[in-house]
């Protein structure tokens, strides 16, 4: 079955959105957040196969400086199936001309981003909303 690529937001269903990232799994995100954070993003990407959205992924940017790659998720029936990768390298594609390309994997999907020139930075920091949540996914480092 042909996969469809879009790279707007127009039609997007975003409870199906929403479903996509709570069995990938990546969370549950609500999809009234899911439509406001994919409308504020500078480049977005969505694949379906046979009207059914199977992969995402979204980059916000400056244009120029920084572009911060987030959000990349392929549902579980389809993983495996290189569509995570293509995904990747469409964002890639459109970051070009960035000076860096940030992002940070769930813990274990390192080796994923490392295949396209990720690098791990040594002094990478954030603010988190709930501390307490990102320690829990083991995204903080006290070191
Ligand atoms: C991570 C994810 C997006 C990959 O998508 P996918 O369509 O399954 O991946 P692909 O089929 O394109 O293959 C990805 C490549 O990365 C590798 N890979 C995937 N997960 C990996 C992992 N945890 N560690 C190492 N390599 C991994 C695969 O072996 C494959 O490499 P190869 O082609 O050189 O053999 C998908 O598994 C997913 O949605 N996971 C749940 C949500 C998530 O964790 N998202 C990432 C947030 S950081």
């Amino acid at each position: 079955m042909a996969l469809q690529w879009s790279h707007t937001i127009e039609g997007v269903d975003w409870e199906e959105l929403s479903q996509l990232y709570r069995v990938a799994p990546l969370g549950y995100k609500k999809p009234e957040d899911l439509k406001i954070v994919f409308s504020n993003s500078r480049f977005t990407c969505f694949v379906s196969e046979a009207g059914r959205l199977v992969g995402v992924g979204r980059v916000l940017s400056d244009g120029l400086d920084c572009a911060y790659l987030c959000d990349v998720a392929v549902l579980p029936s389809h993983q495996g199936r290189g569509i995570g990768k293509a995904i990747l390298r469409d964002l890639i594609e459109r970051c070009r001309g960035h000076r860096k390309i940030i992002l940070y994997a769930v813990p274990g999907k390192e080796p994923f981003y490392r295949k396209f020139g990720f690098r791990r930075m040594t002094t990478a920091m954030a603010i988190f909303e709930s501390e307490a949540r990102a320690r829990e996914l083991g995204v903080i480092d006290d070191t």
